[in-house]
């Protein structure tokens, strides 16, 4: 069973505010991206920057209200018509643990009040010894100690800080944690640390990741499942520890040969260059064809003119999980 099913989902803003808003110059940042994370399911949301994916995970938790598409949480619950009570129990359950730690976390609250700050006024808050005994068993799990519930944020590095962060997503025993860049404003060496905390955490609970990176160095380590998404769509969708072989999609081969050495190098041994991390535009019109056409060496006017349909990888192997790609030109060998 899916924990959390979206289909076709959209999202565009506005570029104007006020009276320039009726002329209706939007950016598409969701383009109609459907996906399913499973119980204890890690999924890695991948794509250069702007491509729309912190959009579609506050999308998830209706920090934005979408345009269209559905968004199902355990294959029946609504969640774009939740009303607000309800939405208020759905986010206890799906947490979003935020990429800048010292702009999420109130620097004059201690860290107690901060782990608390939401349990407290939620449906299952326990009482105040109750809720002390299990903040300082969580942030005991995530490396910190019982007597760090009494200081600051400020107090703490940018590693701790994101411990404590995520801390505040385990209390409320959520079943997804959403995980945006949680490690890109880190040390490399400190990135290393933190997703090992989460693979422990992993292990340990009953629970689904999505887990939004760039980096697919971090998303391969880390992830079941990786869908890699340009310019507001997904473009494929495999299993992380063969996508690297198996990938069908010009994008992520270009994505991959960025990270990939010497053959035989393994993806886990180096990052995206420069080149690929920088601005991505993302369509101001409505797109017709595919979103990578402008920039696919395979691309044809099929490609610019109409939107690939979704197509799937037979073989037996990533059956299981499944693979399938959006691309008119797939890379078969
Ligand atoms: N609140 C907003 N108002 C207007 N445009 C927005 C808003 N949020 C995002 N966008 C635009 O939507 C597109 C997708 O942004 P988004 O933040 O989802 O990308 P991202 O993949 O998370 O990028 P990054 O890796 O830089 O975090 C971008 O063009 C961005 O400028
Ligand atoms: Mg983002």
């Amino acid at each position: 069973m899916a924990v959390i099913k979206v289909e076709n989902l959209k999202k565009r803003f506005n570029l104007e505010a006020g009276f320039f808003a009726r002329f209706g110059r939007f950016v598409y940042a969701v383009n109609g991206v459907s996906f399913s994370i499973g119980e204890n399911e890690t999924y890695g949301l991948v794509g250069e920057s702007g491509c729309g994916k912190t959009t579609t995970a506050r999308l998830l938790v209706r920090m934005y209200e979408s345009d269209e598409g559905s968004i199902l949480y355990h294959d029946r619950i609504d969640v774009r018509t939740l009303k607000p009570g309800e939405l208020k129990q759905y986010r206890e359950k799906v947490k979003y643990v935020f990429q800048d730690p010292a702009r999420s976390l109130n620097p004059r609250m201690t860290v107690y009040d901060v782990l608390t700050s939401g349990y407290r006024w939620s449906s299952i808050w326990p009482g105040e010894k109750k809720a002390r005994k299990e903040a300082a068993d969580i942030l005991e799990e995530t490396g910190l100690s019982a007597a760090d519930l009494e200081r600051r944020p400020a107090e703490f590095s940018g590693g701790q800080r994101q411990r404590i962060s995520i801390a505040r997503g385990l209390l409320m025993k959520p079943d997804l944690l959403i995980c945006d860049e949680i490690v890109s404003a880190l040390d490399v060496s400190i990135q290393g640390q933190i997703l090992n905390l989460l693979l422990d955490i992993r292990s340990r609970h009953n629970l689904s990741f999505l887990f939004i990176a760039h980096d697919l160095k971090a998303a391969s380590y880390f992830c079941d499942r990786i869908g890699v998404m340009y310019r507001g769509e997904l473009m494929e969708e495999a299993a992380a520890a063969d996508l690297y072989q198996t990938a069908r999609h010009p994008y992520t081969r270009l994505l991959f040969s960025s990270v990939a050495g010497p053959a035989g190098e393994s993806v886990e041994a180096r990052e995206i260059p420069a080149m690929l991390q920088g601005e991505i535009q993302t369509p101001v019109t409505e797109l017709s064809g595919c979103a990578f056409a402008e920039r696919c060496p395979l691309a044809d006017e099929r490609c610019r003119r109409e939107q690939p349909p979704q197509a799937n990888v037979p073989d037996g192997a990533k059956a299981k999980t499944g693979h399938v790609f959006y691309c008119w030109k797939a890379c078969i060998t």
